[in-house]
């Protein structure tokens, strides 16, 4: 993975290593924090894709319950112990389950509790879901009391009357829901207390899901470790993590506080939304100061917010993000069937690849012309490795963004009133 930012962002390098260089104190506690492989700490959530006892363990129970019949994985929960999970799965199998119906298995996520969606979803399992084989049901609450997990599993337990032997609930060994899956024989993994759940994706929240679709999960670690040390290293040339923290903080006190990642693979779309909830729910906190995430997708959004971008309010930053290389080699043939109007485009025995790069050069090109600011992300390719990567990065990145923003990077209390709020309005019904 690559990060750029010296020649598009328009901010003087040395401005950018000395917002970097205040940093450093918090980079020996993240450092001390990654020797320590322990969870004492919030930032604790580093050594995940170190911890080998926890990929055995998920590894293990995957062996135990997910054979080879198993056709669907239906995941349910919310924000942090659901978005990574979806963002790895659609980055690799999920973008293309509508045009591989036959590859499985496929994980259903259960992110809401749309009353439609779960009447389909009742008629869908009567139907394919037809014995216990067929389904993993992965319930993931760290607290064990969100509201749309509970009634998403107690609803799924009413129409597959088997379901309990098939549920595996992941959840914080102090919760109730952990108790509870005991009694009922439920099988259980549980992420560390002090790990957060936007911050959760390599523990059991998003290990035992991917694994069981058929995910690398080690290869994931493998990215995730692999870039650890250069997130944590306290040169600040060095430290990709704090110099990108360091750009996004820049700009933001510049006015330029509206983020947005524009991802050139459509299938990244929900790393984008996973970046999002990360980036919101981590610093939004103050009513003075913070940044706006919003994801696009190239080259879809190219015909839909790129004017915004380009003619608006110039309060944006972006970072464009790609991947180097493709397996695919899907390429527009040298005779043309509509040649009239083809020919024009300049596309004739042109591979996809290299027409979706010139595009993005392309967008580049026009954002230089228009001075307008943007950092580039250049991924190897799109992989459980690459994925790792970008990954924890962006965590890192992220703790150190709240850091110089001085907010708590690791709690949510406006999430945590509305839980509470609707609890006392169900209560009343
Ligand atoms: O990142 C977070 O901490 C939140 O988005 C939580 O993951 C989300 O609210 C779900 O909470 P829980 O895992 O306790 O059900």
């Amino acid at each position: 993975m690559d990060f750029q930012f010296e020649k598009n962002s328009l901010l003087k390098i040395g401005e950018v290593i000395k917002t970097t260089e205040s940093l450093i104190p918090y980079i020996v506690e993240l450092q001390e924090t990654l020797n320590s492989q322990s969870y004492k700490k919030p930032e604790g959530f580093i050594n995940l894709p170190f911890d080998e006892s926890s990929f055995k363990e998920v590894a293990s129970l995957k062996e135990k319950v997910a054979n080879s019949h198993v056709k669907y994985i239906l995941n349910i929960g919310m924000g942090g112990s659901n978005l990574g999970t979806e963002a790895i799965y659609n980055a690799i199998y999920g973008h293309f389950d509508l045009i591989e119906p036959e590859r499985f298995p496929k994980i259903v996520f259960l992110d809401n509790v749309s009353p439609e969606f779960l009447t389909h979803l009742e008629f869908f399992a009567r139907d394919r879901i037809t014995k216990p084989q067929d389904v993993i049901i992965n319930a993931v609450s760290k607290s064990g009391k969100t509201t749309e997990v509970l009634e998403n599993l107690e609803i799924i337990e009413s129409f597959l009357p088997w379901a309990r032997e098939r549920t595996v609930v992941v959840t914080g060994k102090n919760s109730e829901l952990w108790d509870q899956a005991l009694v009922n024989n439920m099988e259980r993994l549980s992420l560390p207390d002090m790990v957060g759940g936007r911050y959760s994706v390599f523990s059991a929240v998003g290990l035992f899901p991917l694994a069981c679709a058929g995910i690398d999960i080690y290869k994931l670690a493998d990215g995730a470790m692999g870039i650890t040390e250069k997130c944590v290293d306290n040169m600040p040339d060095n430290n990709i993590a704090a110099l990108s923290a360091s750009v996004l903080y820049k700009k933001a006190l510049e006015g330029k506080d509206i983020h947005v990642s524009f991802f050139f693979n459509p299938e990244l779309e929900h790393l984008g939304k996973w970046y999002s909830q990360l980036t919101a729910e981590s610093l939004g906190k103050t009513e003075i100061k913070g940044i706006t995430p919003i994801v696009s997708v190239g080259t879809s959004d190219l015909h839909s917010m790129l004017q915004l971008y380009m003619g608006g309010p110039k309060d944006k930053f972006t970072t464009f993000i790609s991947s180097q290389h493709s397996k695919a080699v899907v390429k527009v043939p040298e005779s043309l069937s509509l040649p009239g109007v083809s020919e024009q485009m300049e596309i004739k025995g042109k591979s996809a690849k290299e027409i979706i790069d010139s595009i993005l050069e392309g967008v580049k090109k026009s954002y230089v012309n228009k001075l307008l600011p943007f950092a580039e992300i250049s991924l190897d390719d799109i992989s459980e490795k690459s994925l790792g990567e970008f990954m924890q990065f962006k965590m890192i990145e992220m703790v150190y963004l709240a850091k110089l923003f001085d907010v708590d990077a690791f709690n949510q209390p406006d999430v945590e009133e509305y839980k509470e709020e609707t609890r006392e309005l169900l209560e009343d019904l």
